[in-house]
């Protein structure tokens, strides 16, 4: 097959990783792709915004296949726009993508579906959300709407933080001024991924991430400082909990709502003494949950990709390797504020063992050299018999890698390791 994936992070690094071990894979292109991923797919620019251009690229090279990476296309409707003109692509469509897209969309249909999740008010006007929040009083979540990067959720654990948050989000900082707001649920926090086609789950894997910039999981929200898949707390009993009660029933939701769910479900659960329950959807691989969970994957990553486009997950099978895979995020200093690019990043050209694979995120070429190009720029990824066996691998690469402008949190990995 000629694949076409789309997107430039970390997660599409490690998707070209699983995808160029395929034997199915005929020619594996990337847009906009980044140096990593440049020794496993042909780059190629394309302007992704633009549907009628990625059309017109995959009639052109005779796409087979188009794998989306990120959200914002999702959300956009690229998956739409490309099932219409013909061409086979993974990911869900524009509506369901509102699991993600659109907070409240979920939350009322966990409503509806009796899915377990924090209670919460959906808000279109400023006063009714403060006399909400004045009325619950804190703890309590105050979350924007649409997509916002992951920072606009305020976990507030006094009432004029809520309100300062409140504030905010009607002052139009993430867009629209519509707001969510959540009881606080206690527990520990863990991922759980699964493929939709439709009508059938396959469960994939699962992971704990770090979503804090510093040490002790303090400071400012990232993208993700690192992660570990398996997570230890996720038994298979709680799994098997988290399907029956939460995955699968979304997906009778949107099937019945006339939007099938294809695509990946990735359920952002917190443990309760109660047993899980949905924070989030994410309608994507995470990043950089997808480095562990591709460190692990034995099988074949397409042709599950595809049985979830054709509906024929329910005789897909899917192994994973027993050992832990863990990932360090080495981030340019600044992150997540601003940060300068273009520094020079050495040592990555190195054989650093079997058990061991460096994802590239935010870098760029300069001339022959790896510079940094963003906030997030590599994920050193190790397995190991045990989390603390992987966690040592992978700062052994860590210290490796000769970035004198680079951080990163030493500590990913404590909560498996306690
Ligand atoms: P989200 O963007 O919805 O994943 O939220 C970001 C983070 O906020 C989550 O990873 C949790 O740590 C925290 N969070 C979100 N919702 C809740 C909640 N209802 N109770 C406690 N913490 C929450
Ligand atoms: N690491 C969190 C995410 O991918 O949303």
């Amino acid at each position: 097959m000629k694949v076409l994936l789309i997107g430039s992070g970390g997660r599409e690094h490690a998707l070209a990783f699983a995808l160029a071990k395929s034997p199915l894979l005929k020619k594996l292109y990337a847009t906009p792709g980044n140096p990593g991923i440049g020794k496993l797919a042909t780059l190629v620019s394309i302007k992704v915004t633009d549907h009628s251009t990625v059309i017109g690229f995959c009639k052109s090279h005779q796409i087979d296949f188009v794998v989306v990476g990120p959200e914002a296309p999702l959300v956009a409707g690229l998956v739409d726009d490309l099932t219409k003109a013909g061409i086979k692509a993974f990911g869900p469509s524009k509506f369901a993508a509102q699991l993600e897209g659109s907070k409240g969309f979920t939350k009322d249909l966990c409503e509806k579906y009796g899915i377990p999740t924090a209670s919460y008010g959906r808000f279109t006007k400023e006063a009714k959300a403060l006399a909400y929040v004045r009325a619950q009083g804190a703890p309590i979540v105050v979350k924007a709407d649409g997509l916002a990067a992951g920072k606009g959720v305020t976990v507030a654990m006094t009432l004029a933080e809520a309100e300062t948050a409140v504030n905010e989000i009607f002052a139009g900082r993430f867009g629209e001024g519509e707001c969510v707001i959540e009881e606080f649920l206690e527990g520990e926090e863990a991922s759980f991924f699964c493929l939709s086609d439709g009508v059938h789950v396959l469960p994939l894997a699962t992971a704990q991430d770090h979503k804090r910039v510093g040490e002790g999981d303090t400071g400012p929200n990232t993208g993700g400082m690192g992660a570990y898949s398996p997570a230890p707390c996720m038994t298979a009993a709680l799994c098997a909990v988290a399907l029956e009660k939460i995955v699968k029933p979304t997906v009778v939701a949107l099937a019945e709502m006339g939007h099938p769910y294809k695509g990946v479900l990735y359920a952002g659960l917190i443990l309760t003494k109660q047993g899980p329950k949905l924070i989030e959807y994410n309608a994507r691989f995470g990043d950089p949950e997808t480095q562990v969970l591709m460190m692990r994957l034995e099988s074949d990553l397409l042709p599950l990709l595809v049985a979830s486009v054709d509906g024929t997950l329910d005789k897909a099978k899917v192994s994973w390797r027993d050992e832990t895979a863990l990932t360090v995020v080495m981030c340019a200093k600044g992150y997540p504020g601003d940060v300068t690019k273009g520094s020079h990043i050495n040592g990555l050209e190195q054989n650093f063992g079997a058990e061991v694979e460096v994802f590239h995120a935010g870098t760029a070429l300069d001339g022959e050299f790896i510079v940094a190009n963003g906030g997030r720029v590599l994920n050193v990824t190790a397995l190991g018999k045990s989390p603390r066996d992987a966690q040592i691998r992978a700062y052994a690469a860590v210290d490796g890698i000769d970035w004198p402008e680079g951080f990163c949190r030493r500590d990913i990995g404590w909560r498996a390791i306690k």
